[in-house]
């Protein structure tokens, strides 16, 4: 008994130091670019030298952004503190994470974007990639926040937000800030619940001073989801709302689904056929003056609901029921938004109604 208990002491110590060098939840060193480079290593605006920019490691034409500062006739805003940075074509900002082998993790950064109608963004934790489109605007300041997730296969890897677009003007090209990280805990269904994270509750960081949410992009760009459990199996992002900015139907995160059929989220659960179930879940608005007649239809393999909700945009939500016998082993469950939705205090941004508290569960004796 001693025997097998002293190397399980001797694992929980290994354990214990191997955490204390492993990442906080929130911003990375430097994260909202708040300490700038010494004056002899700038020019203009633009940043000379690898290591110019504390704590980071640049490539390419990167630039030192101040908020109040003009381009042509527009104003740049900068999201967090004073200070942001621009990507030039095929430029990049590189930063060493220490992390923990085999978890996962969530990255959550805003950007903007200037001239270029299609930008990207190409986000990497060595020696994974994911390309994030940033097409379409969601937030009335020209900011957005993104979460991109990814498995740790090294205790020390690589951050790399790189620009992969190549314009004419080099001032061109998208303006980043508040770089920050969250480890994932991905839940487990349980008796309670046949859903994993049917709340939401887990899922990237949220800066608590930006007031627009995190778009959660199309899966199809990502392996690891950022929201644990659920897939985002669409062309558009969804957006991970929290409680402190918008009004949520249960716990302190929900989903609002901004771009119509094009914004769906989707998990797969296993079923038994011939087996009843009943699918509960949560249909609002966020508080976000998101007005109008909404449409949520849920999936659970063929069976459909169609839930209407009336927004005045100012929070509240009902419940629905969708039961359905499983024809299959495995079930899919999925949400997506009828219609497009504007909001009514800024017709730029997309919008759309609130899914949230998401339960599965099988009726006895069936
Ligand atoms: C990363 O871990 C190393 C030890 O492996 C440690 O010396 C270093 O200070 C850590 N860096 C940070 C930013 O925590
Ligand atoms: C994205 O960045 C990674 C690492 O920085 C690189 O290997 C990959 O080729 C890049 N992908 C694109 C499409 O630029
Ligand atoms: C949020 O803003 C407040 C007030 O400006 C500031 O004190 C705080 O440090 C900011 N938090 C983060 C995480 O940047």
């Amino acid at each position: 008994m001693r025997g097998a208990m002293l190397p399980l002491s001797a694992l929980v110590l290994l354990a214990t130091c191997h955490f204390a060098f492993s990442i906080k939840d929130g911003l990375v060193e430097n994260g909202n670019f708040e300490v700038g480079p010494k004056p002899s290593e700038l020019k203009g605006t633009e940043m000379i030298g690898r290591y110019a920019l504390p704590k980071w490691e640049i490539s390419g034409f990167v630039e030192y952004i101040k908020a109040g500062q003009k381009q042509g006739d527009m104003l740049l805003v900068v999201p967090e503190g004073a200070y942001a940075v621009r990507l030039g074509n095929e430029a990049s900002i590189k930063q060493v994470l220490n992390v923990t082998k085999g978890m996962y993790y969530s990255i959550t950064f805003s950007a903007a974007r200037t001239c270029a109608q299609e930008e990207e963004l190409n986000i990497s934790i060595s020696p994974e990639w994911g390309v994030l489109p940033m097409q379409t605007m969601y937030s009335s300041n020209g900011w957005d926040s993104y979460a991109w997730a990814f498995k740790a296969l090294l205790d020390i890897v690589d951050l790399v937000v790189h620009n992969p677009g190549v314009e004419e003007d080099p001032a061109c090209g998208p303006l980043i800030d508040s770089v920050a990280i969250k480890a994932l805990y991905p839940p487990r269904p349980t008796n309670k619940n046949l859903m994993k994270n049917g709340g939401f509750e887990e899922g990237p960081y949220l800066l608590p001073n930006t007031s627009w949410g995190v778009l959660i992009p199309p899966n199809i760009e990502d392996k690891h989801s950022p929201l644990p459990g659920w897939m985002v199996e669409s062309l558009k992002a969804v957006k991970y709302i929290d409680v402190e900015h918008f009004s949520v139907p249960q716990g302190r995160r929900a989903i609002e689904l901004v771009a119509g059929k094009e914004s769906a989220i989707a998990q797969v659960v296993r079923t038994i056929i011939g087996k009843t179930y009943t699918l509960t879940f949560a249909v609002g608005d966020a508080s976000n003056s998101c007005e109008g007649s909404m449409i949520v239809e849920a999936f659970a393999g063929k069976d459909t609901l169609k839930v209407p909700y009336e927004s005045k945009g100012k929070g509240g939500f009902k419940r629905a029921v969708l039961k359905f016998v499983a024809a299959s082993s495995r079930t899919r469950i999925m949400f997506y938004s009828t219609f497009y939705t504007m909001r009514s205090d800024d017709f730029s941004s997309l919008c759309g109604p609130v899914v949230d508290d998401v339960k599965l569960l099988s009726l006895r004796g069936t």
